[in-house]
């Protein structure tokens, strides 16, 4: 009885070699294309296709043999992080698809910045960390490839036109969901203000706001940006707006090192906190504003060690907003 067990098991190792090396180049699952998720076509002809148990057929010791960046966290979290990675192999009872069992404060600390009171977890205002089914809301089918590619690590949501048109940037896939007549099943958002941002950013951002496509002109009074920035080029969403944890509300960043990715490294690694407080947001704007002529508060540490702002102190909204087109607007 022994022995025909370590036969079959043998064969069974030998087959899942031979198909592993010979197959590389015509396999679905790569790192080369991207794509993770398994298809219908899963195993000889598609026969694994629909089951559940992957360690029946995948011993630990021979995959991952050309995937370095996983190899190793994957042989330690073991079989429920499957799915996570492959898909449900399209079986209701194969494992959940987990996230954080290894993108958590431990063992991925800066992959992404959990840390925070706030993340977006699809309801305004909310104290909580996005869980598991929230993270597959904004990156179905991520490669995990350690560098993020807007195509591939973000889900593909239906433009105005209902087509799944590619991304030009990250703010592109925040305004499929941000608008006011076409957004997502399932992810309504319904407010009874006309110029609520949840729902008049896309408006503002094509039409209003200096920090998208319209260009500001780089001669006003307080005029001036720290290296890394320039007028006459949109700012991203998340350079402001921390998708996975901050202490802020509304999701601003609570810290350099969250967002303005363009900001010259030696300012943003220092790195700065931005804290806000009714209607402050001094310590976001100067981490990217500095005026080049002194004015008014110009010479005042915001706080957070960075000078370079007007009205240090007092409430920035009053002027400076989402949708705001008469005043100096945002
Ligand atoms: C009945 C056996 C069997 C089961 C169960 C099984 N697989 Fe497979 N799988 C195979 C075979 C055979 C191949 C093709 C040989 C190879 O590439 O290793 C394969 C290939 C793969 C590939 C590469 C596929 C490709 O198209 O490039 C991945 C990824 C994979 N399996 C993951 C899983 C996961 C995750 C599970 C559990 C949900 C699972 N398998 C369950 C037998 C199985
Ligand atoms: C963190 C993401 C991740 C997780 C989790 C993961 N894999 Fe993979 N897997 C990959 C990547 C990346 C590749 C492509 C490697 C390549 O291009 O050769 C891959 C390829 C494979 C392959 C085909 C090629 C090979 O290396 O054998 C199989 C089979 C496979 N995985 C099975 C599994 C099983 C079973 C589990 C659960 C124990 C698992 N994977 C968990 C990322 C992951
Ligand atoms: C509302 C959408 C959204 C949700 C929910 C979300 N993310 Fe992200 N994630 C993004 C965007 C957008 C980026 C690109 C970041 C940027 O441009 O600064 C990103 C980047 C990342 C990155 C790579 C960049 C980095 O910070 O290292 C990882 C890893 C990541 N997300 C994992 C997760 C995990 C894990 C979850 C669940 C806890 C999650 N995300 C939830 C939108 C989201
Ligand atoms: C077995 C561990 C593991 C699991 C489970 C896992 N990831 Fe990852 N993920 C990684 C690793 C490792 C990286 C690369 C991190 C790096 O080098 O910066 C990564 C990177 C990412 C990135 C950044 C873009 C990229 O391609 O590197 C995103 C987004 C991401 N994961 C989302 C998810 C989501 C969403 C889930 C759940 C569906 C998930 N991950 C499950 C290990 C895992
Ligand atoms: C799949 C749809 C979807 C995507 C993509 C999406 N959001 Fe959201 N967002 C929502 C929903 C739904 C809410 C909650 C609305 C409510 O509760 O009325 C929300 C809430 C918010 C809030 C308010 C949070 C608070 O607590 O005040 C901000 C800010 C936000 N999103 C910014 C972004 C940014 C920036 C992006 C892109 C990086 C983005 N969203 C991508 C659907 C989405
Ligand atoms: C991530 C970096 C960054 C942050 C943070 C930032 N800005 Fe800006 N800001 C820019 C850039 C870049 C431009 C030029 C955009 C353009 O010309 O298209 C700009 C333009 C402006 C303009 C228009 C200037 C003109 O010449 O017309 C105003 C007003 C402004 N910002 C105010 C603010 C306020 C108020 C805050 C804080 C709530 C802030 N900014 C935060 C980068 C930033
Ligand atoms: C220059 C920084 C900056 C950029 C870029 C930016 N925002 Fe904002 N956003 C803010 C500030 C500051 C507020 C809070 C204003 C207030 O308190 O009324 C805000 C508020 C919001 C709100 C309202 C949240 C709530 O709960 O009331 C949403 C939604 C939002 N932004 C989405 C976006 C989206 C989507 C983008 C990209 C298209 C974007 N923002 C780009 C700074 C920014
Ligand atoms: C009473 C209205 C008002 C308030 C309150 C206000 N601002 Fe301004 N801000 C303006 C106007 C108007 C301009 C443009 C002046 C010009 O056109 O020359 C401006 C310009 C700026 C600029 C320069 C943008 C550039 O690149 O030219 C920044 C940065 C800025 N404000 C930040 C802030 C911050 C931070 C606060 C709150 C602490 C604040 N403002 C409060 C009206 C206001």
């Amino acid at each position: 009885m022994k022995n025909v067990a370590l036969i079959t098991l043998l064969m069974a190792t030998t087959l899942l070699y031979a198909c592993g090396g010979s197959e590389s180049e015509n396999r679905e699952v790569s790192l080369e294309s991207g794509n993770l998720i398994l298809a219908a076509s899963h195993g000889d002809e598609g026969s694994a296709w629909t089951l559940p148990d992957c360690a029946a057929c995948h011993a630990m010791e021979v995959i991952h043999a050309e995937a370095e960046g996983v190899r190793t966290i994957v042989r330690d979290k073991g079989y429920t992080t499957c799915t996570g990675c492959h898909g449900r192999n399209g079986s209701s009872e194969s494992e959940p698809r987990r996230c954080g069992v290894c993108h958590n404060s431990h063992d991925l600390p800066q992959a992404p910045q959990l840390q925070g009171q706030h993340a977006h977890t699809f309801t305004v205002g909310d104290a909580a960390a996005a869980d598991d089914a929230q993270c597959l809301h904004c990156h179905v089918a991520s490669d995990m490839d350690g560098s993020f590619e807007l195509n591939r690590d973000l889900t593909g949501y239906p433009d105005a036109t209902q087509i799944v048109s590619r991304y030009g940037s990250v703010s592109d896939f925040c305004l499929r969901c941000h608008n006011r007549d076409h957004q997502q099943v399932g992810f309504e958002i319904t407010s009874s203000r006309f110029d609520n941002p949840l729902i008049a950013i896309e408006d503002a951002f094509h039409f209003v706001d200096q920090h998208g496509l319209i260009d500001g002109s780089g001669s006003r009074i307080y005029a001036g940006l720290r290296e890394g920035y320039q007028y006459q080029t949109a700012v991203s969403c998340t350079d402001c707006h921390a998708m996975h944890g901050t202490d802020n509300a509304k999701l601003i960043i609570d810290n350099s090192l969250k967002g303005v990715a363009r900001l010259d490294a030696s300012i943003r690694e220092a790195p700065h906190n931005v804290t806000v407080s009714g209607g402050d947001y001094s310590q976001l704007c100067v981490l990217c504003h500095q005026m080049s002529v002194l004015l008014d508060d110009g010479h005042l540490d915001t706080g957070n060690g960075l000078a370079g702002v007007h009205e240090v102190g007092s409430d920035c909204r009053v002027c400076h907003t989402h949708g705001e087109a008469v005043q100096a607007g945002l």
